[in-house]
């Protein structure tokens, strides 16, 4: 769970152990203060036996600001790393995250423009009608668990819209992505494939070839009419797709699922959100959840060459787990950084990360969000925590698996 390095005790990033009782903040600032850099062993996805954990804020925006020198090809997200740059022997060759530009901006813009702030802010309607459906429910019950009424299911109904899948097959589609984290989470392998099959196998038979009949308003669409006409591969159209379901669902339900535990767990906290709301709007609020929370915790590079980054040498191959959940508590940033503080100045966080690949969905996430509460205000939604939080085992995402919660008036008593 933790290791000591020149006399300090520090955490073993690649242990989910560490991550179970809460994030290591404590560690991640021992690190941050480190000279250099801090190596951390590890034989799992690594070419040179571990790899660079990089927290302090401005060596993370080098590192993106280079993607030839820190590329995304042998992986993005350790230990998904060290993979052959091979179309045929790297399963993730034509995932969007695992790619560098020049090809990386030809099928990023694509997709790109259908999640710009000003098309997003299209979105609300359907957002919030999805959101008012969940909310409907959730006053039926008395007692119930949030992240699996609330957190898990907005983002999964809302992929599914933003993909076009037919009402009929929504909960098929949501299934499969639960299911594909529950294999992850359970290291499952067999199962992560088996689900993986099913749903390119669904897309393949069912949803292309209705959107190729009736094109829609949906992503479905926009990527495979890319494809007919030769601006992105067949391949990269479908796993563009799988990647919106991974990248859109977990990060959001966290997102959602976390903030509600913070404002439970902590009545500064509610009081500073709900006054914030009030006073600021609820963007700010967000922005200040989203910093706090940094549902993905880190991303990933590899060196293509001999360079040096913070005064530390790298070596051509070595690994960078770029630690944006450290990066938004730098203190040569953000003032009194574990501090939640809707009202404070210093806002650009690293939650969506920063260069090429930045979070294609961020306005989507806020949006949802931003929506939950304006919706949950307008019902003077109150709730009250009603038995233990259970985080997640996932040294990647900041994950919740469930907090269980009742109405505080007993509502549907
Ligand atoms: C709170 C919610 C979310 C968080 C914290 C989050 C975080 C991130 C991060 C850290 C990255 C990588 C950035 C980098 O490497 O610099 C990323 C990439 C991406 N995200 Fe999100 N994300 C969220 C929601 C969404 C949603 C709702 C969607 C889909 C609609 C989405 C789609 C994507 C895609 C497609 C990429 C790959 C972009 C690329 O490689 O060019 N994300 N996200």
């Amino acid at each position: 769970m933790s290791m000591t390095m020149n006399g300090t005790q520090l955490p073993d990033l690649t242990d989910p152990h560490t991550f179970v009782p809460g994030v290591p903040h404590e560690g991640f600032a021992r690190i941050r203060e480190l000279p250099g850099l801090h190596w951390q062993p590890t034989e799992v996805g690594t070419a040179n036996g571990g790899f660079w954990a990089v927290t302090r804020f401005a060596d993370i925006l080098e590192v993106e600001s280079n993607p030839a020198l820190f590329s995304s090809q042998p992986g993005s997200a350790w230990p998904m790393s060290n993979l052959p740059i091979d179309p045929v022997l790297n399963p993730a060759y034509n995932n969007l995250m695992f790619m560098d530009p020049p090809r990386h901006s030809s099928v990023r813009r694509v997709a790109a423009a259908a999640f710009g702030p000003r098309v997003v802010k299209n979105f609300d309607p359907w957002v919030r009608e999805i959101v008012v459906e969940i909310l409907d429910h959730i006053e039926t019950l008395t007692e119930f668990d949030y992240v699996l009424e609330v957190a898990r299911t907005i983002p999964s109904y809302v992929i599914a819209r933003v993909q076009g899948v037919p009402r009929e097959d929504r909960q098929w589609i949501v299934d499969q992505t639960l299911a594909a984290f529950e294999g992850q989470n359970a290291g499952d392998l067999g199962v992560v494939t088996k689900v993986l099959e099913d749903t390119f196998t669904y897309y393949r038979e069912k949803l292309v070839p209705g959107k190729l009949k009736n094109p829609e308003d949906d992503m479905t669409s926009v990527l495979i009419h890319a494809a007919e006409r030769g601006e992105i591969t067949e391949a990269e159209a479908y796993d563009f797709l799988n990647l919106l379901q991974a990248a859109g669902f977990e990060t959001t339900h966290t997102l959602i699922g976390q903030s509600m535990r913070l404002i439970l767990e902590d009545p500064d906290i509610a009081d500073k959100t709900y006054r914030g709301i009030r006073e600021l709007g609820a963007d700010k609020v967000t922005e200040e959840l989203l910093r706090i929370i940094t549902p993905a915790m880190f991303m990933s590079r590899t060196a293509t060459a001999d360079t040096e980054l913070a005064g530390q040498t790298i070596r051509k191959g070595d690994l960078l787990n770029l630690y944006f959940i450290a990066a938004n508590r730098d203190p040569a940033v953000f003032d009194r950084p574990d501090e939640f503080d809707p009202w404070r100045t210093e806002t650009a966080s690293l939650t969506f990360g920063s260069g090429a690949h930045r979070c294609i969905g961020n306005a989507l996430a806020k949006l949802e969000l931003r929506i939950l509460f304006e919706e949950m205000a307008r019902r003077d939604f109150r709730l009250t925590l009603n038995g233990t939080p259970e985080r997640g085992w996932s040294t990647f995402i900041n994950q919740i698996r469930s907090l269980p919660v009742a109405h505080v008036d007993g509502r549907a008593a």
